[in-house]
């Protein structure tokens, strides 16, 4: 599969080149990030981190209008070009390959390529409508296959160009992919199967000089996932009794931080502080790193 060696991915591979020479670098500098997911609260969040250390970021979400929003702030805060906005559906393999083309067309190169996108359809076995189930398997399980697929490719032709840069592909999955989540099956199956997914593409893409890990978040309570009044997690699973006594969505709240040994909901920064660790560290891959204030203990 070809692709355009462009000007920036010229640049790209300079910048990298002069890295022990330059003052003050990023984390990220002069890397080229694809989030996908990038317009909810955690993609936001790492779109935003990763420009601050000095990466170029593409943000991938159903939710154009948004992504490209961020991505203007972001532009506005580092300067012009920094960020782009793509369009995509991940369960459609048509925008998958664009998305990936447009990508490679805007920045000439992808380094990191998170997948964020998830949802949830809670409730019991007993009554989930097989549409929800499917639904929620096809974005969170089958999404990440198609993105990986397409992004890999790249990657690939990228490898043989530059044999010694490292890349990655980093799955935001979730504490209920290392552990049952009680009646909420169909996402803890589809971050289960996530890992599986992790694991096997990490074992195939390392002839490629790509590793492949999972970042397992326990809840992050202050984004729309939780916190939406209509759609949130915190009213779905009032609405669901998933906790027993519970009457106001402040119940369900400090139920679930509760649970948590060091008391609070996950952070961007404690997210990002596993990225940067899986992106900087060149001997691992294929790892499901709980971030969980010590919820979850491998
Ligand atoms: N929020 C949490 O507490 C938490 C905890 C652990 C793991 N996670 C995981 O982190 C990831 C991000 O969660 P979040 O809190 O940012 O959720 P969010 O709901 O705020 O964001 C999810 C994003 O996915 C996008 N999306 C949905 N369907 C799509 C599709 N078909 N194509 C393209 N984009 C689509 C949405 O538009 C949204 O911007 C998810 O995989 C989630 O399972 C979240």
């Amino acid at each position: 599969m070809g692709f355009p060696l462009n000007r920036s991915l010229h640049n790209s591979i300079r910048g990298s080149d002069m890295a022990g020479n330059e003052a003050r670098k990023g984390r990220v500098e002069g890397k080229v990030a694809l989030v996908i997911g990038a317009s909810g609260g955690i993609g936001e969040g790492i779109s935003k981190d990763f420009a601050k250390e000095g990466a170029r970021v593409i943000l991938a979400d159903i939710n154009f209008e948004r992504a490209q929003k961020i991505a203007e702030e972001i532009n506005q805060q580092y300067g012009p070009n920094r960020a782009i906005a793509i369009k995509v559906d991940v369960t459609n393999e048509k925008e998958v390959e664009e998305m990936v083309k447009k990508a490679v067309e805007a920045f000439g190169w992808i380094d990191i390529m998170v997948y964020s996108v998830g949802i949830v359809r809670a409730g019991s076995v007993k009554e989930m409508p097989l549409e929800d189930f499917e639904l929620v398997t096809k974005i969170n399980y089958t999404g990440y296959f198609l993105c990986v697929k397409h992004v890999a490719r790249v990657m690939a032709e990228q490898h043989k160009r530059a044999p010694s840069r490292w890349m990655d592909i980093i799955q935001i999955n979730s504490k209920s992919g290392l552990q049952g989540s009680y009646r909420n099956a169909a996402y803890a199956g589809s971050k289960f199967g996530g890992i599986g997914l992790t694991q096997s593409f990490a074992l195939e893409l390392l002839e490629d000089g790509i590793k492949v890990n999972a970042i397992c978040p326990g809840n992050y309570f202050d984004g729309p996932l939780w916190s939406d009044p209509e759609k949130g997690l915190f009213i779905q699973y009032l609405k669901a009794g998933k906790v027993p006594g519970a009457k106001t969505v402040m119940d369900v709240r400090r139920y679930y931080e509760s649970k948590v040994p060091m008391g609070r909901g996950c952070a961007i920064e404690d997210i990002m502080n596993a990225i940067y660790y899986v992106i900087e560290q060149k001997y691992e891959t294929g790892q499901a790193i709980p971030v969980t204030g010590g919820q979850v203990m491998r």
